[in-house]
């Protein structure tokens, strides 16, 4: 008996608390933070990016790279868009990437998603994008004795760059991707060749 009569005065001053929280929780403005409650690590004593920094004369917390700084596992690309610039790259740049199943199989895949549309899956410029007509210009054919005349240099700098009217994919495909679309460019080749050798048996 005594024990109930406890616990209704309980269930009473809970209710009465829930009730007074309830009104007290909401603001007029949404304005408000509240109260910190065990702050910690909330404040930083660091400086944050953006703020204000008495340290520096321009009072920028985030700084502007030393000239000339490059990022990490940064190549230099000076070459131009004319076919002089192109010449060179053929003599200057050679493939870092070498032909193992992995690079084979990421340059396969990087040039489905950017070139296939285009050049066509087996590089001969008939892509679906040229054949359904939604794209005028007649891709060039990436195999052939031509293009096997292409240094790898060359086609890198034409995936980099872009060629005619062909657009650039620099920005687009990171540098060691673009190396490995060129040795997959390089695999069609192969296979064309073993393909027109066998007198077109599986085509
Ligand atoms: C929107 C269509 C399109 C896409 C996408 C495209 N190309 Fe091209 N590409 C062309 C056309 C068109 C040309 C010929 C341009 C000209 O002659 O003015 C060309 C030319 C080239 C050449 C120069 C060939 C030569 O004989 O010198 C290379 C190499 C090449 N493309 C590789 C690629 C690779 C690799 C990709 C993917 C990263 C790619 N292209 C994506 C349309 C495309």
């Amino acid at each position: 008996m005594n024990k109930s009569y406890i616990s209704a005065e309980i269930v009473k001053a809970v209710f009465l608390l829930l009730i007074a929280v309830f009104f007290t929780s909401c603001d007029r403005n949404r304005n408000s933070t509240g109260w910190d409650y065990f702050p910690d690590m909330f404040y930083s004593t660091a400086y944050e990016t953006f703020s204000k920094n008495p340290n520096f004369k321009d009072g920028l917390t985030m700084r502007v790279p030393v000239t000339g700084s490059v990022p990490r596992d940064f190549t230099p690309f000076n070459f131009t868009i004319d076919p002089e610039s192109r010449m060179l790259a053929g003599k200057e740049l050679k493939n870092p990437e070498s032909p193992t199943a992995g690079s084979l199989s990421r340059g396969k895949a990087v040039y489905s998603a950017f070139c296939t549309g285009c050049h066509g899956d087996k590089g001969e410029g008939d892509g679906n994008l040229f054949t359904s007509g939604l794209y005028p210009l007649k891709p060039r054919n990436l195999t052939g004795s031509a293009a096997e005349n292409l240094k790898d240099g060359e086609i890198f700098h034409s995936i980099t760059l872009g060629f005619g009217s062909m657009g650039a994919h620099g920005s687009q495909i990171r540098t060691e991707d673009r190396w490995k679309v060129v040795l997959h460019i390089r695999e069609l080749q192969v296979k064309v060749k073993e393909t027109s050798s066998a007198g077109g048996i599986g085509k």
